[in-house]
């Protein structure tokens, strides 16, 4: 059975896809890592229809575990999902449930668009420190339940920015893709 779903090690804001998703923080107004990244190739413009979304609490307009879709600007894809992951703080603040979030909210968000293909960073792996084999399980097994489910774009591209990344998903895919053809 093949999935729906690719690993690939890329710089996000190069995938021509539906939309590709930011790992972004409660402000959406840009920040390091990838959000610098798509904000850098974005242009001025994405910064700007952000400052103009509206706080939900004061500095706020997206919370953990949410997601907003934006225009992609000059981006080579056709919309930019913010979500904001957790931060990793030790495993019991419900960061394995907010991060799972992450991705059911992205994905929920693309259906209602129409987008048919949708491309990850790792989510929360970077600056916010959640442990990246665990991470890339949460990511791997929420975007293969949904796509069982016919909830999500027909092709999840999960994006890896080096190799050691591109590894802990790469297992995580073979892990599940095993445990869904049962046992041998
Ligand atoms: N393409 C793909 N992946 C990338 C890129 C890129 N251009 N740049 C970085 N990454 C990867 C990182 O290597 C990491 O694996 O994205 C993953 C997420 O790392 P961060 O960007 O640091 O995101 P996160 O850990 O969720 O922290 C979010 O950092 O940049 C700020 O504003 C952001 O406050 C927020 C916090």
């Amino acid at each position: 059975m093949s999935s729906g779903i690719d690993i690939i090690e890329c710089d996000i804001t190069r995938l021509e896809c539906g939309a590709i998703v930011n790992a972004a923080n409660r402000t959406l107004l840009g920040g390091g890592g990838v959000d610098g990244a798509i904000h850098r190739t974005s242009g001025p413009g994405l910064l700007e229809y952000c400052r103009r979304l509206p706080e939900i609490e004061p500095g706020v307009r997206c919370r953990t575990g949410d997601a907003v879709i934006t225009p992609a600007f000059s981006l080579p894809c056709e919309f930019v999902i913010h979500t904001v992951g957790p931060i990793w703080r030790g495993g019991y603040s419900s960061e394995e449930e907010l991060l799972a979030r992450c991705y059911s909210s992205s994905l929920a968000l693309a259906v209602e668009k129409g987008v048919t293909s949708i491309a990850f960073p790792a989510i929360s792996c970077g600056a916010y420190g959640f442990p990246a084999d665990r991470a890339a399980e949460i990511a791997v097994g929420t975007c293969m339940m949904l796509q069982e489910r016919r909830m999500s774009p027909e092709r999840i591209v999960l994006v890896a920015y080096d190799s050691w990344m591109e590894g802990h998903l790469d297992r995580a895919l073979r892990e599940r893709m095993n445990r869904s053809l049962g046992p041998s």
